[in-house]
C-alpha cells in the first residue's frame, strides 16, 4: 500500500484549483441508471471512488466510460443485482438502490460498507422505499427491494441525529419517476443533494426545494439523457484552507462555492486565522497564534463531519483548550491516537467529545490512515510537524482527494508518494 511521506515545517504558498465533489458526483452517477440515454458529467475528479462507482455501473450493465475529468453513462440495458463485492467495499454504492427500484421494479444491493466510522446503517433509505410502495427483505448478504409500482408519499427522513444524505438522494431518484407526488419531510439540505436534483431536473425531473428541509417530486413517466458539470468539492476547499492556516502559509483557493464552507469560514475566523472571500476564490493566510474554538458538527447549514477532522488538527496547534463535539456519527474519532503520536494532547470524552490541548509542538512520525477524512488531518498534521511523517495507508486520501500529493507540492509542500509494490 503506498504511503505518503511529508516534511514538515514548510509553510504552503501560491495557488491551488479545487476539483469536482466526489459526494455530489457518486449519486449522480447513480441517477444516470433512469434512463436508457446517454448522461455526460462533467468537471468529475479523478478518484478511486468514481472508478469503483464505474465498475459498479459497468456491473449492472451500464456502459461506462470515464475520461479526464468527464465520465459518460448509458444504461440502455441493465440487471437489477449489483456486485456483491464491489458494492460493499464502498459505502457511496448504497444509492444505486432508488434508481434500479425506479427503472427494473427490483434492486439487489448487498449491505454496504465504506470508512470505518460507525455501524452506517440504511433503515431510513428503506423506510423511505417502502413508503414508496417497495418490499425489502434481507437475503444471502443482500438488500432486496421489489415493487409493481412506485406510488409519491409524504416521507419523513429525519433519523437519530436528523436528516440522511444518501438517504434523500435514494428516495428522491426513486421518487421522480413514481407515480403522483412525493414529499420528502427533513430532507437533508447538502450542496450535493441540490446538485443531484439540478442534474435530474436536466433529466426531465419535477423537483422543487432541493437545499431545504422539504422536496416536492412529481413522478414523470421517463426521464432523457443530459449533460450536467458537478459542483466544487467543499471538502476539498475546506482542508485546503485548513492546511494553509497550519502551517502558517498564503495561499488563493479557486473554484469552490464560499458559500458551501460558511460554518468553517466562520469557525477559521473565530481561530484567527485571516482571510478574504472572493468570487469563486478564497485567499487563506496563517495567522502567527490561532485562538481555540469549540465546534460541534452538525447536518448542511453546520460544520460538516467531513471537516472535523481536519480542524482537530488545527486545534493541536492552538493554545489552550478547544472542544470538538460529533454529532453525525459514531466513532469518528479514529485520528486522535494517530494524531498523538506526532505529540498531540487530546482526550475523548463519552465518545462523541474531544477535548484538545493545544499548543504543543509536533513532531514527525509514522502514522495510520484510518478513513478518508483522518488521513487529511495526519497530512495537516504533517504539514506542519517539525521532521518526517510518513502517513501509511493512503489509499484512504486517494478515495477523495484528487492527486492531492501533486495539489501540496505545487503549493510548496515536501510531499512524496512512496509507492509500495
Ligand atoms: N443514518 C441512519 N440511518 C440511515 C442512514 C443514515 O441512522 O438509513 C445515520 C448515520 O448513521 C449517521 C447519520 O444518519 O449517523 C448521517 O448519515 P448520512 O446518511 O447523512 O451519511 P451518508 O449519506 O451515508 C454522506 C457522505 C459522507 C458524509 C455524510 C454526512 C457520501 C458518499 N458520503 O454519507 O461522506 O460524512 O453524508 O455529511 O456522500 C466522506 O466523504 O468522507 C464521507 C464519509
Amino acid at each position: 500500500m503506498d504511503s505518503l511521506l511529508i516534511e514538515g515545517g514548510v509553510p504552503l504558498r501560491g495557488e491551488v484549483d479545487i476539483s469536482g465533489a466526489k459526494n455530489a458526483v457518486l449519486p449522480i452517477m447513480a441517477a444516470a441508471l433512469l434512463t436508457e440515454e446517454t448522461c455526460v458529467i462533467r468537471n468529475v475528479p479523478n478518484l478511486s471512488d468514481v472508478r469503483f462507482m464505474g465498475r459498479i455501473l459497468a456491473s449492472l450493465g451500464a456502459e461506462v466510460k470515464i475520461e479526464e475529468g468527464t465520465v459518460q453513462l448509458r444504461a440502455a440495458r441493465i440487471h437489477g443485482r449489483g456486485d456483491y463485492e464491489l458494492i460493499r467495499k464502498m459505502r457511496g454504492s448504497v444509492c444505486i438502490l432508488g434508481p434500479l427500484l425506479a427503472r427494473l421494479g427490483v434492486a439487489e444491493v448487498s449491505l454496504p460498507g465504506g470508512c470505518v466510522i460507525g455501524s452506517r446503517p440504511i433503515d431510513l433509505h428503506l423506510k423511505g422505499m417502502e413508503a414508496l410502495g417497495g418490499v425489502a427483505e434481507i437475503k444471502g448478504g443482500y438488500v432486496v427491494v421489489r415493487v409493481g409500482e412506485l406510488v409519491g408519499n409524504q416521507i419523513f427522513l429525519g433519523g437519530r441525529v436528523g436528516p440522511t444524505v444518501l438517504g434523500t438522494a435514494n428516495v428522491m431518484m426513486a421518487a421522480v419517476l413514481a407515480r403522483g407526488r412525493t414529499v420528502i419531510e427533513s430532507a437533508a439540505c447538502e450542496p450535493e443533494v441540490v446538485d443531484l436534483a439540478t442534474f435530474l431536473s436536466s433529466m426531465g425531473a419535477k423537483i422543487s426545494g432541493a437545499g431545504s428541509p422539504t422536496i416536492e417530486i412529481d413522478g414523470v413517466p421517463a426521464l432523457g439523457g443530459t449533460t450536467h458539470d458537478v459542483i466544487p468539492d467543499r471538502i476539498e476547499a475546506a482542508t485546503f484552507a485548513i492546511a494553509a492556516a497550519a502551517t502558517r502559509g498564503e495561499i488563493e483557493i479557486r473554484g469552490l462555492r464560499c458559500e458551501h464552507i460558511g460554518a468553517v469560514l466562520d469557525k477559521l475566523k473565530e481561530a484567527g486565522v485571516p482571510f478574504q472571500r472572493g468570487e469563486g476564490s478564497l485567499r487563506v493566510n496563517g495567522a502567527d497564534a490561532f485562538r481555540p474554538v469549540d465546534v460541534t458538527t452538525q447536518p448542511f447549514a453546520g460544520f460538516p463531519t467531513d471537516v472535523q477532522a481536519q480542524m482537530m488538527a488545527l486545534m493541536t496547534l492552538t493554545d489552550g483548550i478547544s472542544v470538538i463535539t460529533e454529532r453525525i456519527f459514531e466513532s469518528r474519532f479514529m485520528h486522535v491516537s494517530e494524531l498523538a503520536r506526532l505529540g498531540a494532547e487530546i482526550a475523548i470524552e463519552g465518545g462523541a467529545t474531544a477535548i484538545i490541548k493545544g499548543g504543543r509542538p509536533l513532531s514527525g512520525a509514522p502514522v495510520m490512515a484510518s478513513d478518508l477524512r483522518a488521513s487529511a488531518a495526519l497530512v495537516i498534521a504533517g504539514l506542519v510537524a517539525d521532521g518526517r511523517t510518513d502517513v501509511k495507508r493512503i489509499y484512504h486520501l486517494d478515495r477523495g482527494y484528487e492527486r492531492i500529493d501533486e495539489k501540496l507540492g505545487k503549493l510548496g509542500g515536501r510531499v512524496s508518494r512512496l509507492r509500495e509494490t
